[in-house]
């Protein structure tokens, strides 16, 4: 580690502390460990020989890429780093004034290179689309097309421009190596990227960090590096998916023929070789049909508890046990106690109701009450209850038995997209995903010691399984559509339902 090392990470450190949380989100100002960009620099190393090389950093910060650079490479020839914030840009310049490091204070998006660079690494701004303004969204969006030929969703982060508008800045024949969200290999804006990775430049290799790797903050869990070659893809090489520990030394490592991926597939599950994503049969839909719970429309006004139903004499026909929110939910099983409700220490109620308002005023004062306050809340107002008639009529659903929260983190207490057992006659809201079982198992898993083997077997399901399945979100976070959840494969099933057909053949013979 060169000496400066100290300095900058001192510096970093103080420089963040100036701003808010918020402020660092809004300009994607996280910065890169110096571990994992000593990391990165060392596989480059081995990748770009010992050859002399120089380095361009689109978004620099500190230059914590730098620092490793030199350090790995030796100062080399001149360095080239861009810095939009004024914040960072003046600081790091005065860090840096001794070394041959140029720091343009400049948006990348404007900026124009004066020569091309044999290597480019860096960790852009993951700002979300939300955050992008419409006229910029819309010229990089133009400058994508113009410059690469790809079209990008209005959904693509800031980091899916920074890397394909990088290529005018690359050598040909040189490298580029990205420090980006995984979220692109899942979801639908990342398709243009993946597609520009297959088709645009050589793919070498894309490396995945996973949860235990303590090394790397909780906002790198969900992170990969990306490593291409500007070059015609070779067909001859195979691509590099690694997963965990480091870039120097994964946990594992799968080479895969460019021709067997393609842009539209999730590419989160290829790093595995557990099981073929493709291929397998024995998946959770052949059992279940998963469906999303109650949206309500505004749970502040259909969520009630009872000091609201005192308050207002909310009339008992108008209300349904819900579970509380996942968190308040400790255990993975949920007992009865009196009138179907839940045991949880919160008692929530669905208030829903599909009465007309004359009958309401007449015989249910206290409920029309309610409503009222509802209506003085702005609550009909809102996208779900505006489409709904009435507006304060939720969805008909019958509790689910097994039920799982949609939203899953690593490193939590709780197990990432747990089964939970529902023994009480609570409803859930769309935080949860509801599985009921296909008619042909209905009779068998009414029996409670099936559902109990089969809860537990679901529990068995290694949580990397389901995750892949659904998608990766930004710290760490995955989320899970009911479709999604039912493409899992699920063999631990098989021998308790021992395939579609033993439920089928216990039904017509009645046991
Ligand atoms: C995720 S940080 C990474 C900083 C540094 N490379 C590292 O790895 O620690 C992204 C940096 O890009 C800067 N940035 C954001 N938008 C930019 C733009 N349009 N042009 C240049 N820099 C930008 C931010 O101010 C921030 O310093």
């Amino acid at each position: 580690m060169l000496e400066i090392e100290t300095e900058r990470k001192k510096l970093q450190e103080h420089l963040d502390s100036l701003k808010s949380q918020r402020e660092r989100n809004v300009m994607g100002q996280f910065s890169t460990p110096y571990p994992l960009a000593e990391d990165i620099m060392r596989y480059l190393k081995s990748l770009v020989g010992t050859e002399e090389t120089s380095l361009f950093e689109p978004s620099i910060g500190t230059g914590v890429f730098y620092s490793a650079f030199a350090d790995t490479f030796g100062i080399g020839s001149k360095a080239l780093g861009i810095e939009i914030d004024s914040h960072y840009y003046a600081p790091s310049s005065d860090l840096w004034r001794n070394y041959p490091l140029e720091i343009r204070h400049e948006d990348f998006f404007t900026a124009r290179p004066d020569r091309q660079f044999p290597l480019i690494v860096a960790n852009p701004p993951y700002v979300r689309h939300h955050h992008i303004g419409k006229e910029l969204k819309q010229r990089l969006q133009a400058l994508s097309l113009q410059r690469t030929g790809v079209i990008m969703s209005g959904l693509s982060g800031l980091y899916c421009y920074f890397l394909i508008l990088s290529e005018v800045w690359l050598q040909p024949g040189g490298i580029s190596c990205w420090l980006i969200p995984s979220e692109f290999m899942d979801v639908n804006y990342g398709k243009a990227l993946k597609q520009y990775l297959l088709e645009n430049v050589d793919l070498i290799r894309i490396h995945r960090f996973q949860a235990d790797d303590l090394q790397f903050s909780d906002a790198l869990v969900s992170s990969c590096v990306v490593v291409f070659r500007k070059a015609e893809p070779n067909r001859e090489t195979e691509i590099v998916f690694s997963l965990g520990g480091s870039l120097c030394k994964p946990t594992r490592s799968k080479h895969i023929k460019r021709d067997e991926i393609h842009a539209a597939q999730k590419w989160t599950g290829l790093f595995d070789d557990e099981f073929q994503e493709e291929t397998c049969t024995d998946i959770l839909g052949n059992y279940f049909t998963v469906k999303r719970g109650i949206v309500t429309g505004g749970n502040d006004f259909f969520i009630v508890d009872q000091s609201t139903i005192d308050k207002y004499g909310i009339d008992k026909l108008f209300l349904r046990p819900i579970l509380p929110s996942p968190r308040y939910i400790s255990g993975n099983v949920v007992e009865e106690v009196k009138g179907g409700m839940p045991d949880t220490e919160q008692q929530c109620f669905l208030f829903s109701c599909n009465l007309q308002e004359n009958i309401l005023k007449k015989s249910y004062p206290g409920t029309w009450e309610y409503i009222c306050h509802g209506i003085s809340q702005g609550v009909p107002k809102g996208y779900v209850c505006s489409r709904r008639t009435p507006w304060y009529s939720c969805e008909d659903r019958l509790p689910a038995s097994i039920v799982v929260p949609y939203m899953g983190r690593s490193g939590t207490g709780n197990r990432m997209f747990r089964f939970i057992l529902n023994k009480s006659k609570a409803l859930t809201t769309n935080v949860y995903l509801l599985l009921y079982p296909k008619p042909q198992y209905e009779k068998l898993l009414s029996d409670q010691d099936v559902l109990l083997q089969v809860w537990k077997a679901l529990n068995t399901i290694p949580p990397d399984r389901i995750a892949r399945g659904g998608r990766f979100y930004g710290g760490g976070l995955r989320k899970m559509e009911p479709n999604e959840l039912m493409s899992i494969p699920a063999g631990e099933l098989n021998n308790l339902l021992r395939g579609p057909s033993y439920g089928v053949q216990l039904s017509i013979s009645g046991v």
